[in-house]
């Protein structure tokens, strides 16, 4: 058993601000910044300063309560409909993550129906409900960690994709939780991390993550991972999500669905690991997801430096959608759902 490591917590609610570690700046800079408007959170998302299905979530909750503590309506109709367009505002920034809808449908939830109170108790609700929300993700994400860890034995050699860790929830994270749970064990001997083009979360966060967490890990390019199951160098691999609809079919970051198709050529299984909060019961299948279409200069330029001749064109879908087949398990705070996912899912979390 190694000792605990530090984990990092990249959301803060302080003193009625919001404060994020700005994760466009990593590993070189580890800068946080304040947010004081719901535009300022609207615009932390968008540009990614701060992502991950989980995180986006909960920062949205806090950037819905900045949009609606300075409201001036004093009913309650107008206040629900001033909420209702902060709601739709925000959730305007990223459209793939269910998370952001889930948050702030729940706090929704608040501002309408709270049983009696003025405008200005709902509002303190609303603020104690995001406060819930982060508190909650945190705990969920540990559950799903020692969920997911129990799959590990000795020596194993887990490929993972993006970054799933605590930048990307409100701490520990999803597959990478279950990767530093089992570290913990002793069972982990490697970490491959695909680099994840065009943004490098894996090269610039995944990394970062597992050498603060002193987890052994090696850096690869996302054309490897194939080479590397060919030689029989992988084990297992682990990914977080964005959207899973009712059938199991999931929604992560590009390049997810080819690991996928990978790892069943070579009989390795393939986890996802993710909150109840990511699973969406209203979508039958993963041909229902909206998948986010991104600048096309993160693909023809990096860091502002050009990669390609001036003028090029790029396609940058930011996910891709790996169907239920592929995938071996879904690893959940509630324990490891396997297939039927639609059965499965109702019966552990009872919707
Ligand atoms: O575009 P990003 O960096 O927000 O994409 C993130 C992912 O695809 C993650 O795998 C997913 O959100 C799960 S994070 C626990």
């Amino acid at each position: 058993m190694k000792t605990a490591t530090e984990t990092i917590q990249a959301i803060h609610w302080l003193d009625d601000k919001l404060v994020i570690l700005d994760q466009t700046k990593l590993p070189h800079k580890e800068v946080f910044v304040e947010l004081h408007t719901t535009g300022q959170v609207w615009e932390a998302i968008k540009q990614l300063k701060v992502r991950g299905a989980p995180a986006i979530g909960i920062v949205g909750a806090y950037g819905f309560y900045l949009g609606i503590k300075n409201a001036v309506e004093t009913d309650i109709e107008s206040f629900i409909k001033h909420s209702q367009g902060v709601c739709d505002f925000l959730n305007s920034s990223r459209p793939t993550a269910v998370n952001l809808s889930w948050s702030l449908n729940r706090l929704m939830n608040v501002v309408r129906t709270h049983q009696g109170g003025d405008v200005g108790e709902r509002k303190q609700q609303v603020l104690e409900e995001a406060i819930n929300i982060h508190q909650q993700d945190r705990e969920t994400c540990k559950s799903i960690g020692e969920n997911g860890g129990s799959l590990f034995k000795e020596s194993t050699r887990v490929l993972t994709h993006c970054n799933t860790g605590g930048l990307a929830t409100g701490e520990f994270g999803t597959a990478l939780s279950c990767i530093t749970h089992a570290h913990q064990k002793g069972f982990v001997e490697n970490v491959w991390v695909d680099e994840t083009r065009p943004l490098l979360q894996g090269a610039r966060l995944t990394t970062w993550e597992l050498q603060k967490a002193g987890v052994p890990h090696s850096l690869i390019v996302d054309s490897a991972a194939g080479f590397l199951m060919k030689q029989g160098k992988v084990d297992m691999v682990i990914v977080g999500a964005d959207r899973i609809t009712k059938n199991g079919d999931t929604a992560n970051k590009i390049g997810t669905y080819t690991l996928s198709v990978l790892a069943r050529e070579n009989n390795i299984p393939f986890y996802v690991a993710a909150p109840r909060s990511t699973i969406d019961m209203d979508l039958e299948n993963g041909g229902q997801i909206e998948i986010e279409l991104r600048g096309e200069a993160e693909v023809t330029a990096f860091n502002d430096n050009p990669s390609s001749p001036e003028g090029t064109r790029a396609f940058n879908p930011a996910f891709d959608i790996t169907p239920h087949q592929n995938i071996s398990a879904i690893i959940t705070e509630k324990g490891i759902v396997y297939p039927d996912y639609e059965k499965n899912f109702s019966e552990i979390f009872g919707t």
